[in-house]
């Protein structure tokens, strides 16, 4: 029997929508909220405004992408409803879990709770080739830094995670630093292109495990400009791509010396990156290298699964559904949560 599943995403400042038919994404459209780069980070109360403006032609799209050739009730189609229960805002979280109940309600069909750092690391699965289970996943995210051992779609453990501030965080405050504005990551990405990552040593946190931190990198990073602009004030200016190849370089290091840590501390060999920081091109490319070296089979989601997306929420559903994890009414979003 064929099984379509409507997903949806709400979690932070990304309303996504998502429709999968037996573990294949016939659709995944992403509206993102632009009203946050003014105030330098997200403002939840104006994230969950602009869901409930979002949701309802959000998920008209997804269905209409799915399935371009139908004409009346595109929901017949469905058979169940996803929805990311947690982690998040919670006042976004509940704007995606409100709609995707009612929907179920309505349509008498299943519903299926996802928890969202379980789906960035099943995003691993949307598109060949997947990963053989066993295998490890570095999350990176703005809010999580975790290494996963995965041992099937259901029994995920956290090996590894960060102590304090998460990678994103670790990008996005050294882009603030440098004035540069919010999300900053995909903007230290895109100057680092042009730099030279060896020119400025940042440096590295002695963290024992598989744990990581990254608030001794921030500070360092401060006092690196604070010293640098008061002898001479266009010093950001005129380093830019230097200073951002520098702090990628020693970000994406951290990261990577642990998951060669988990790799040869748990032996596996099938290794995935994932989350919104896995959209990094000097993290990608790394990575890559990395796993050539240590003959890993290394894995990496298409740009657009990386990034906070309902396909991965479809993805994680379509595995819960053959499991029979279904959700009854009454559950409820929360902001944290263990898994
Ligand atoms: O997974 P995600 O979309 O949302 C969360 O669940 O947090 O991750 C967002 C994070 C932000 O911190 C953003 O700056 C970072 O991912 N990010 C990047 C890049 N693209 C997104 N960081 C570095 N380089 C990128 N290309
Ligand atoms: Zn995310």
């Amino acid at each position: 029997m064929s099984i379509t599943i409507l997903a949806i995403e709400s979690s932070c400042d990304e309303t996504s929508a998502a429709v999968c038919r037996d573990g294949q994404i016939l659709s995944n459209y992403i509206a993102n909220q632009t009203v946050h780069e003014q105030y330098g980070g997200v403002v939840p109360e104006l994230a969950s405004r602009a869901h409930m403006q979002n949701i309802v032609p959000v998920v008209h799209t997804a269905l209409q992408k799915a399935f371009p050739h139908q004409t009346g009730n595109l929901l017949s189609a469905i058979d169940a409803i996803a929805f990311t229960q947690a982690p998040g805002l919670i006042g976004s979280l509940l704007v995606g879990a409100q709609f995707a109940k009612s929907l179920a309600l309505a349509l008498n069909i299943p519903l299926i709770a996802v928890h969202h750092m379980q789906a960035h690391v099943l995003a691993n699965l949307i598109d060949e080739p997947r990963p053989a289970f066993p295998f490890l996943c570095l999350t990176v995210s703005g809010g999580h830094t975790q290494i996963v051992l995965c041992e099937s779609p259901q029994l995920l453990q956290v090996i590894g995670e960060t102590m304090d501030d998460a990678a994103g965080e670790a990008f996005d405050k050294s882009a603030k630093l440098l004035g540069l504005p919010y999300p900053g990551g995909p903007l230290i990405d895109k100057y680092a292109k042009n730099g030279n990552p060896q020119r400025f040593a940042f440096p590295e946190p002695q963290i024992p495990g598989l744990n990581f931190s990254f608030s001794g990198l921030k500070t360092a990073i401060l006092y690196f400009l604070q010293e640098h602009t008061a002898k001479d004030p266009t010093f950001i200016e005129n380093n830019l791509a230097d200073i951002c190849a520098s702090i990628q370089h020693r970000i994406v290091s951290i990261l990577l010396n642990k998951l060669q840590a988990a790799a040869l501390q748990t032996g596996i060999k099938n290794i995935c990156i994932a989350g919104g920081v896995s959209a990094n091109s000097g993290l990608r490319k790394a990575f890559t290298e990395m796993g050539e070296k240590n003959k890993w089979q290394t894995f990496i989601p298409a740009f657009e699964y990386c990034t906070d997306n309902a396909a991965m929420i479809a993805i994680t559903a379509y595995y819960k559904y053959q499991a029979g994890e279904f959700s009854s009414l009454s559950v409820s979003p929360t902001a944290r949560a263990n898994w």
